[in-house]
């Protein structure tokens, strides 16, 4: 159900959730000071209590309600990226809710570049936001998504399409070196160029039990469609009927099941939660991807979200 924001303001205030678009994906808010509303967050969306929640906030000041110590590199981020699409993880003051935070001593938090959000948060303060999906379902990328888990009465403002698509870069700020445990639109190099400090990708397959306890998150299967996601094989010809292609760079052999984007990797990204979707909706037994040229990460960083998050269906 769409509701204006005073509404949403309303139903944040008596501690209800409500769901509101960013830059990213949407999300599904409540009252960071409020552990009962928080609490309804982890039922509606069936997640696990021990994965911490971001914090949105909407000024500069609000992050000194939060974090305890604000490394130098993280205000040159700041400054730099917010309002924007990065988390970053801060050394917690002990009054930041243990829901939160699933116990750790580090909060995330996040001013996301929305005009809706930011008016929002502005208007309701503070708010935990997971992307508003059904754990194990793909991130919402429209208010539709929203409702398609959470049924047509659940609070959404719409804002249309978001333009990113794909979730924020999860950077740990609260140590060195600093740490990406999940990327995202900016990249590992942009962080380095803004902060001149070395920056680690945490490699899920490798990761030392310290990251595994220090990102939570990154445990939990995401992004799963029913239908099969696969790599396209070298040589595949794009014919079968009840598979979906996404195709990136090549341009030969379009079948009618084929969508090119022609290396537009951004608009590729913005799009991808919602084809898993649709595959699901024509009931089709594959999503096929082309694979990516290492070589070009470097050109397109936001190839290396992409990836992560393919793999992750991919499963
Ligand atoms: O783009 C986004 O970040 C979206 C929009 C709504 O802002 N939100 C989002 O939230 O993706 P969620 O809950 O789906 O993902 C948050 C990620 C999880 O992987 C979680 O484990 C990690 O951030 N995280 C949160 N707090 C953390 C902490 N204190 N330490 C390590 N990881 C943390
Ligand atoms: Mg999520």
């Amino acid at each position: 159900m769409n509701v204006s924001i005073p509404k949403a303001v309303e139903i944040l205030k008596s501690g209800d959730p409500v769901a509101f678009p960013t830059e990213t994906v949407y999300g599904l808010g409540a009252d960071a000071w409020n552990p009962d509303a928080i609490g309804k967050v982890f039922e509606v969306k069936g997640r696990p209590s021990d994965n911490p929640l971001i914090v949105h906030i909407a000024s500069r000041d609000s992050v000194d309600d939060f974090a305890a110590k604000i490394p130098q590199a993280a205000t040159k981020l700041m400054e730099a990226c917010w309002p924007g699409p990065l988390t970053l993880i801060f050394k917690k003051k002990p009054e930041v809710l243990d829901l939160i935070t699933a116990g750790l001593d580090t909060v995330a938090l996040r001013w996301p570049n929305h005009a809706l959000a930011q008016e929002l948060i502005f208007r309701a303060g503070p708010l935990v936001a997971p992307s508003a999906n059904k754990s194990g379902r793909p991130s919402p990328t429209k208010a539709s998504h929203v409702t398609e888990d959470f049924g047509d009465e659940f609070p959404v403002i719409d804002g249309g399409y978001t333009q990113i698509g794909l979730e924020s870069t999860v950077l740990d700020v609260s140590k060195l070196p600093l740490c990406i445990y999940r990327p995202g639109y900016i990249g590992k190099e942009k962080i380095e160029q803004i902060t001149g400090a070395e920056v680690v990708l945490q490699n899920e397959s490798s990761a030392s039990t310290d990251q595994e306890v220090r990102s939570p998150g990154t445990k939990y299967s995401h992004y799963t469609p029913e239908a099969t996601v696969r790599w396209l094989n070298d040589g595949e010809s794009l014919n079968q009927k009840n598979a979906l292609y996404l195709i990136h760079s090549s341009t030969a052999d379009a079948g009618d099941y084929t969508i090119h984007y022609q290396k537009n990797y951004q608009q590729m990204a913005m799009e991808l939660y919602d084809r898993f979707r649709q595959a699901d909706h024509q009931r089709l037994d594959e999503v096929v991807i082309e694979p990516f040229d290492a070589s070009i990460k470097k050109e397109y960083p936001i190839i290396e979200a992409l990836l992560n998050r393919i793999s992750k269906a991919i499963g």
